[in-house]
């Protein structure tokens, strides 16, 4: 158990920063967007928005409680859930805490092209043309370089702890991102081709909608909340007990679905501007040519049709992303972090920097396998492991935790609770809708 005195966020606000701070990323402006654009649209962000409230939220209220109980990391809090069976709490804990690396490993990839996109106009201005033009092509060298230099960020701010690292970085940067987004939108909607893709984002055609989407859409809201592999176990650990976790819970899931609809807000209409101005999106047959890297193709192109204040923007804009990003990434490597600190007395520099390591190598596999790898991981982890595992926090939360210890628990920072609505649905709701749900979004297309 933990030797060293744990680690806490020093306000409420720090808290619901850090939080959203690590909901809000790559699956807001890269994820969403894309599996909206090759999803239909209009139906992704309903089916996504459904997802969001009826299965994400109720389960971020979940990991958030099992850690502020544990007071751990992931394996020693599900332990102290399921203490009649120490072994089989501590394997599920050890999938989380994989499954939060790899996604991390694939998360710094396209966290480095970000960070290409950042540095490029910059390149270009100060006479590195090849240069410019290396960071925004695809190619082996630069995944893996910039994958490295983000991963080092990465660990850079992991290893000097969590008040300091964590909370800082979060606190200010979000709303700019935010009146960045707005801007763009007032900008993009002006342009020829933007109320096309507006038309296919806000108005659903329900024929889109069937199986695969279902299973797509409950993934995307999962990986939007950082859910499933333990990030918000870890960060409910460092919360204190005078916080409502429903309400604040409620807060994250508001401003990381905002974001994501203010993404798509922008990047549909600016794909179809795009278009219009001769760029590739669709192949022959309507279809998007290229998905991972559609955010990639789409902004860029818009910057350029802005003129002075587009390299300007630009350069903001991802700056921005690569912090949002960096927010993000620092709480899936909090996980292994933190179990490595907890169960095997590592300190914290060594376990951040052994722990990176290994992450880091993993990624340079990946990108090197890029075609056979990337989506593959992708997939494995951010569609099928993390709702399921959600599932299995459902479990804990729903039929192995006593029910007064659980009241006790989400009691603190919120004392009445017991006679809220809340409390009347929400334990009931997590031990049988939330586990039979997320089952059957994934048998439903085999069927
Ligand atoms: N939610 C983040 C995003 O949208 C990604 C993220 C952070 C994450 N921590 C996580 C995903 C833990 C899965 C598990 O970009």
């Amino acid at each position: 158990m933990a030797s060293h005195s744990r680690g806490q966020f020093s306000s409420k606000l720090g808290f619901i920063m850090a939080a959203a701070g690590s909901a809000v990323g790559l699956g807001n402006v890269w994820g969403f967007p894309t599996k909206a654009a090759s999803n239909g649209g209009a139906a992704f962000l309903v089916i996504y928005l459904v997802m969001v409230f009826a299965l994400a939220f109720p389960m971020l209220v979940a990991e958030l409680t099992i850690g502020r109980y544990g007071q751990s990391n992931p394996i020693s809090s599900l332990k102290k859930i399921w203490s009649k069976q120490p072994a089989i709490a501590a394997t599920f804990g050890l999938i989380a805490i994989l499954t939060a690396s790899f996604i991390l490993s694939f998360y710094s990839i396209i966290a480095g092209w970000l960070m290409g996109y950042a540095v490029a106009p910059s390149l270009d201005f100060i006479g590195f043309a090849d240069a410019a033009i290396w960071v925004t092509s695809f190619s082996d060298s630069r995944n893996v370089v910039l994958a490295v230099l983000f991963s080092l960020l990465t660990v850079f701010v992991v290893q000097k702890g969590i008040a300091d690292g964590i909370e800082k970085w979060s606190t200010r940067l979000m709303p700019l991102l935010l009146a960045l987004f707005v801007l763009m939108i007032v900008y993009i909607f002006t342009q020829d081709g933007a109320m096309e893709g507006l038309k296919m984002y806000l108005i659903p055609d329900l024929s889109h909608i069937n199986g695969g989407l279902l299973v797509d859409s409950m993934g995307q809201a999962f990986f939007s909340l950082s859910l499933g592999c333990g990030s918000m176990m870890v960060y409910g650990s460092y919360l204190s007990k005078d916080v409502n976790i429903p309400r604040t819970a409620a807060q994250v899931a508001s401003i990381d679905t905002g974001i994501a609809f203010t993404a798509g807000l922008l990047i549909l209409p600016a794909m179809y501007v795009a278009k219009q101005n001769g760029v590739e999106i669709f192949n022959d047959a309507g279809q998007l040519k290229s998905s991972t890297d559609l955010v990639f193709t789409v902004l860029p192109s818009m910057f350029d049709t802005m003129g002075g204040i587009g390299i300007l923007l630009g350069l903001c804009f991802f700056v921005l992303m690569v912090i949002a990003a960096l927010t993000s990434s620092i709480s899936m490597l909090e996980v292994p972090v933190s179990c490595a600190q907890d169960e095997l007395n590592w300190n914290r520099s060594t376990a951040t920097w052994g722990i990176g390591g290994v992450i880091l190598l993993v990624s340079v596999i990946i990108s090197l396998n890029f075609g056979a790898l990337f989506g593959l991981v992708v997939d494995v982890t951010t569609v099928y492991l993390q709702p399921l595992l959600g599932a299995v926090w459902a479990v804990f939360v729903g039929w192995i935790w006593h029910r007064n210890k659980l009241l006790g628990e989400i009691k603190q920072g919120n004392p009445e609770i017991a006679d809220s609505l809340f409390w009347k649905i929400w334990p009931w709701y997590v031990r049988f809708i939330c586990p039979v749900a997320i089952l059957m979004v994934f048998i439903y297309p085999l069927i």
